[in-house]
């Protein structure tokens, strides 16, 4: 694991609904590492959301600073946060934006044929192959509007996946899935993580959660402690990983 590829600094976000303000993300200073895997998690509400949307320029931070690879994210205008989300940005977010006229495959080869760093063969045998890994062959041509939610959110990381992203943000990617679908989502990003692509995810899920190389614990708004577990090395770690965090989050409060 090299540099540091996402850094926020001071980062505050304030919502203001009806002239009363929620200090939802206050001072958060983080890090992570090119190659890493990292998990966070925390009560509802403590900003786990909103920590994504702002450390991954979806949504303006209030104050501080957000500065990925290199470059500080609250100087850039439109085109060039559209421009750094297609070519280097990849997300699995609760809030789909899935193209209703679009059919599922199409969906997924869209940002590829948008980004051309790889020839159109080359993205339909990409597509592809992410759908066989996650199970949705099946549902390639099939209207958005014609299958389940764990299916349109496996469908969701094929095209977060399409352009072999930098970087991946994933809001409790496994969040509609059962333990079978789970676990390919889980294989498949750490198959992107092995190939190159960092990746920052949500979950509720301790299973999920032990898999990854560091988890982050947030509350209201803050971040309280982290637990490094390094790389998963093979399936057999996994229960003592599992044990390790579970006693970690005890004394976290969770
Ligand atoms: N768009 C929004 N407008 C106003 N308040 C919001 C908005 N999004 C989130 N919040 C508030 O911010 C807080 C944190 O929300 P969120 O980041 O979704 O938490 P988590 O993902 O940890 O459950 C909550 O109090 C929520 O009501
Ligand atoms: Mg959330």
């Amino acid at each position: 694991m090299g540099n540091t590829v996402l850094e926020s600094k001071e980062l505050c976000k304030t919502y203001i609904l009806d002239k009363v303000s929620n200090n939802v993300l206050q001072n958060v200073d983080f890090k992570l590492k090119e190659g890493e895997f990292t998990a966070i998690m925390g009560p509802s509400g403590s900003g786990k959301s909103t920590l994504l949307y702002t450390l991954s320029g979806m949504d303006k931070m209030t104050s501080g600073k957000v500065i990925f690879d290199g470059e500080d994210l609250s100087g850039m205008n439109h085109k060039q946060l559209t421009d750094l989300r297609l070519h280097k940005m990849g997300f699995v977010f609760q809030q789909m934006y899935m193209l209703k006229k679009l059919c599922i495959m199409d969906n997924i080869i869209l940002p590829g044929y948008q980004a051309k760093s790889r020839s159109k063969e080359e993205v339909n045998d990409r597509a592809r192959k992410l759908m066989h890994n996650l199970g949705i062959d099946d549902i390639a041509t099939n209207e958005i509007s014609e299958v389940s939610g764990g299916q349109l959110q496996r469908a969701c990381l094929c095209r977060a996946l399409i352009n072999s992203p930098k970087i991946l943000f994933a809001d409790e990617p496994t969040g509609a899935l059962n333990s079978k679908s789970s676990a390919e989502v889980m294989n498949e990003l750490r198959k992107a993580n092995s190939e190159g692509t960092t990746i920052l995810m949500v979950t509720h899920s301790e299973k999920v959660a032990a898999s990854s190389d560091r988890v982050v614990y947030l509350v209201d708004g803050n971040i309280k402690g982290e637990l490094n577990l390094g790389k998963q090395k093979d399936e057999a770690e996994s229960a003592a990983r599992e044990r390790k965090l579970k006693n970690w989050l005890d004394e976290m409060g969770w």
